[in-house]
């Protein structure tokens, strides 16, 4: 339960509206337990016989009462349900705004499904334990506590009688609310199992249907929705029994009262007025004993759903601007490593080990290498996406830690081998680093999105688009293919006008001759940047300054391209077999 204390902060920005609430529940429950009274009252009139008058009077005051608590009714449930929406809204923006801050180290230890999960069902069992669970906890309990005065009011002995099996009903709500939440959340589960199975046929079609594995997707669906059937069967089976089960432990209590009640009546104890309205009381109190147990069980849910919502609410961002210096900027570019070890989990292997190399301002590196080798690594740990464990990353001399994030990442455009394009239109796709932190490193906003396009070689694909550069992307527009993903992610990289640019494995979707023309329209661009060239191709590589071949982690040739062609390792068999690809093509 202490999880749910988090949520008070939320829970005071909207106090007003939850108070007020409070108070239309009070009067709701004070206005509702005059009717039995109202009604005792018309009874033992009728026995000592009322004129027309009385009853008209009686009848014009159950109605009105009625009015009262239908009015009231509704006013607290605006006001409270309006309130636990706002809080839930809260939580979410907050939780949000927690998740586009935490570094990628973060999210590869909590799955993506996890995360969905925490901002639907999370939530909602939040909001619905500071909604229905706070105003019926309120209600019950107000209307319990009068129901309870009246009845002792009318007969204390009855009323003790009347009330022994109802705590056996909250019980009961309670033990068997549990077993029905367990199993539905089976069936929940065993659901999520079907949709799967049906959305990745939808979106692997072609692999299915290459692979002929239409009979045995069937046969493994119908085990799937076989699943889904008993999981509910068994949800079925126990709540057919709750129901049941309440209404004969209910029946005991009105049994008591009509056996003793009926007595006390005939003795003249009491009138039967007083039965009635005593009755009436017992009605009232039966909902409350189911209730609480519902309310108990509601907010256990919520509890320790506030206590996995908070793992995410309460995470510190682990790389953030603490080191920074404010005014710090990149001028130059030059980029170091020194001495830098980097694992992606305490229990993983080393993927740089004591690694170390030095980039000269406006110079262009050529990394190449066996796949695994750690290349991508090392673009991510100089966007600060990742952090070293040990060593020292430095940018212009200085740690990169103390460069404030924005700062650091407005300096760097990062094309990756497999770009991300967000359902948008392709000019928002391209702009999409622009609006961060504009003037960071000084000096922007010379290159428009048609320059970058064209150097990024997209510009012919854009003029065969049906809205140019207004052409949606994604599952609400065109597809585009993995070349022209990559050239995208490269005008993307381009407009950021970094000091630094990284590209990793970019054209590995661009054929080699379209490649050669982009690099030569590139050149400009990258004469006064830093440029890393992570790739498998010489032809590629031979734009670099100097080329480094990583293998495990660790530099195992460095030199110039001519250098390298000439050392026979790595590199020169790249070139010769690229060489001879392109002699069987042409033959
Ligand atoms: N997010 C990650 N979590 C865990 N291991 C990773 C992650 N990304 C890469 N690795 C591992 O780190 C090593 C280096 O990967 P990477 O830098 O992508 O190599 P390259 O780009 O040279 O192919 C590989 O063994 C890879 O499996
Ligand atoms: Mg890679």
């Amino acid at each position: 339960m202490t999880a749910l204390v988090e949520v008070l902060p939320y829970i005071r920005r909207h106090r007003a509206r939850f108070l007020a609430g409070a108070a239309c529940i009070a009067v709701e429950a004070t206005v509702s337990a005059l009717a039995p009274l109202v009604v005792k009252f018309a009874v033992d009139a009728l026995r000592s016989r009322a004129t027309w008058g009385t009853i008209t009077a009686y009848a014009g005051a159950l109605l009105a009462v009625a009015l009262v608590a239908a009015f009231f009714h509704y006013l607290q449930r605006m006001l409270v349900y309006d309130a636990a929406r706002s809080v839930e809204a809260g939580l979410r923006h907050d939780l949000y705004a927690r998740l586009v801050r935490q570094p990628p180290a973060w999210f590869d230890a909590f799955p993506t499904g996890d995360v969905l999960s925490r901002f639907t069902n999370d939530l909602r069992v939040v909001q619905m334990a500071l909604g229905p669970g706070a105003r019926h906890a309120l209600g019950t309990l107000a209307t319990l506590v009068l129901a309870v005065a009246f009845m002792l009011w009318i007969d204390p002995l009855l009323t003790l009688m009347a009330l022994l099996p109802l705590p056996a009903v909250s019980l009961v709500v309670k033990l068997m609310g549990q077993r029905i939440h367990r199993r539905s959340e089976e069936a929940q589960a065993a659901l999520a199992n079907v949709t799967t199975a049906v959305q990745e046929n939808l979106a692997g079609l072609r692999v299915v249907r290459a692979h002929g594995r239409e009979e045995a997707e069937r046969i493994r669906f119908r085990g799937h929705s076989e699943t889904y059937v008993s999981a509910n069967l068994r949800l079925i089976r126990i709540q057919a029994f709750l129901s049941p089960a309440l209404t004969l432990l209910l029946g005991l209590s009105f049994l008591i009262l009509l056996w003793l009640g009926g007595r006390r009546v005939a003795t003249g104890a009491i009138t039967l007025g007083d039965f009635v309205a005593f009755t009436m009381y017992l009605g009232m109190v039966s909902w409350p004993m189911i209730a609480f147990g519902w309310i108990a069980n509601l907010f256990q849910r919520a509890a320790a759903a506030m206590g996995r919502l908070n793992r995410v609410l309460l995470a510190e961002a682990a790389i953030d601007d603490q080191a920074a210096d404010p005014a710090a900027r990149i001028t130059r570019g030059t980029i170091a490593f020194r001495d830098v070890m980097f694992r992606y989990g305490p229990d993983r292997p080393p993927v740089l080990d004591r690694f170390t190399i030095e980039i000269p301002a406006g110079t262009t590196l050529g990394i190449t290498g066996p796949t695994g080798g750690g290349k991508t690594t090392i673009a991510r740990l100089i966007a600060r996406l990742y952090e070293p464990d040990t060593g020292r990353i430095e940018i212009d001399g200085r740690p990169i830690a103390e460069y404030p994030l924005a700062v650091l990442r407005a300096a760097i455009g990062f094309a990756p081998q497999e770009p991300f394009l967000f359902s948008e239109t392709l000019a928002a796709n391209l702009a999409f680093g622009q609006d961060g932190e504009p003037s960071a490193n000084g000096g922007r906003g010379q290159l428009e999105i048609e320059d970058a396009a064209a150097i990024a070689g997209l510009a012919d694909d854009v003029a065969e688009f049906p809205a140019g550069y207004d052409t949606m992307i994604g599952e609400r527009g065109i597809t585009l293919s993995g070349g022209q993903k990559q050239r995208a992610a490269l005008a993307r990289a381009l407009l950021v006008e970094p000091k630094i640019l990284i590209l990793d494995d970019a054209f590995s979707s661009v054929d080699t001759e379209t490649e050669e023309r982009i690099l030569e329209r590139l050149r400009a661009f990258m004469a006064d940047r830093t440029t890393i060239l992570i790739s498998h191709r010489a032809s590629t590589l031979r734009a670099a300054d100097r080329i480094v071949v990583l293998d495990d982690g660790r530099i195992v040739e460095s030199g110039s391209p001519n250098d390298l062609a000439a050392a026979d390792g790595f590199y020169a068999a790249l070139r010769r077999r690229q060489r001879l690809e392109a002699e069987i093509e042409r033959a």
